[in-house]
């Protein structure tokens, strides 16, 4: 299947139209942002990375019952993905105290958390995502109905679950991590976007290393070197 239109450029992504209606193609990128796209960088092979690891990490999900948009991966850097009417809710789910909710709260940064924390952030940009509520997204019309935050944090808890494990047998601690979801064609609450070293953090268990975007974040140097060694974690014996 083949590119059409661009239908949208994000700042890790380009979303592009295909002759079926009801499939694009998500096209990773290079580029790296940070703070609302105030820090701007690059790094060739990031979006390579990245395609690898959320191929991979989206087809682990599938296996264990999470619907995700993902219908192949056609080369280094692109995927065939369903089409979806995004829901403009970042889903933040947390194990580990730092970032923002260190920031704002003034947990101390690397407290393991009592439970897991499940945070709803509004996706607009010019607003500088911030952290909204339950009735701010019934306010916002962002569902249609109450329900549909059930399942956003439902299905958040589950990926965490799931990731969490499989990290853990990784040496890697999963700190953090950001997920969208979309409504597809026939109406189901579907994983969409990608999860990768730009949407999660991950610490080495061993180290305490910080192995995701952060090290650009906080300039820490070597971001693919990072990005490198935690897709190499993921494939294990397959590498
Ligand atoms: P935060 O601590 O900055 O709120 O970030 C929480 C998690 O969400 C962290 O894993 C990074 C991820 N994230 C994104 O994927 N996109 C964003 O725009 C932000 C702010 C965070
Ligand atoms: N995703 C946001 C940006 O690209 C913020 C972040 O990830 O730190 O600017």
């Amino acid at each position: 299947m083949e590119k059409r239109e661009l239908l949208y450029e994000g700042k890790a992504k380009k979303l592009w139209l295909t002759d079926d209606e009801n499939i694009l193609i998500a096209e990773f990128k290079d580029d790296l942002t940070a703070f609302n796209a105030e820090k701007k960088g690059s790094e060739q092979g990031k979006g390579a990375l990245n395609c690898k690891i959320s191929t991979e990490l989206f087809a682990l999900l599938e296996k264990n019952g999470v619907k995700t948009h993902l219908i192949e991966t056609l080369d280094d850097n692109n995927q065939l993905v369903k089409k979806v009417d995004i829901i403009a809710i970042e889903v933040v789910v947390r194990n580990t105290a730092t970032g923002s909710l260190s920031k704002r709260l003034g947990v101390e940064d690397g407290k393991v958390l009592p439970f897991t924390l499940v945070e709803f952030y509004l996706k607009d940009d010019d607003l500088n995502d911030p952290i909204i509520c339950e009735n701010h997204c019934m306010l916002l019309e962002l569902v249609d109905d109450r329900d549909k935050l059930d399942i956003l944090k439902q299905k958040g808890l589950q990926i965490n679950r799931l990731l969490k494990e499989f990290f853990e047998e990784r040496r890697l601690n999963l700190v953090d991590f950001k997920v969208e979801f979309g409504i597809d064609s026939e109406g189901e609450i579907i994983l969409s976007d990608e999860i990768s070293p730009d949407s999660c953090r991950f610490w080495d268990m061993d180290s305490g290393e910080k192995l995701d975007k952060d090290r650009f974040r906080q300039n820490l140097g070597n971001v693919k070197v990072a990005y490198e060694e935690v897709l190499k974690r993921i494939l294990g014996d397959k590498s």
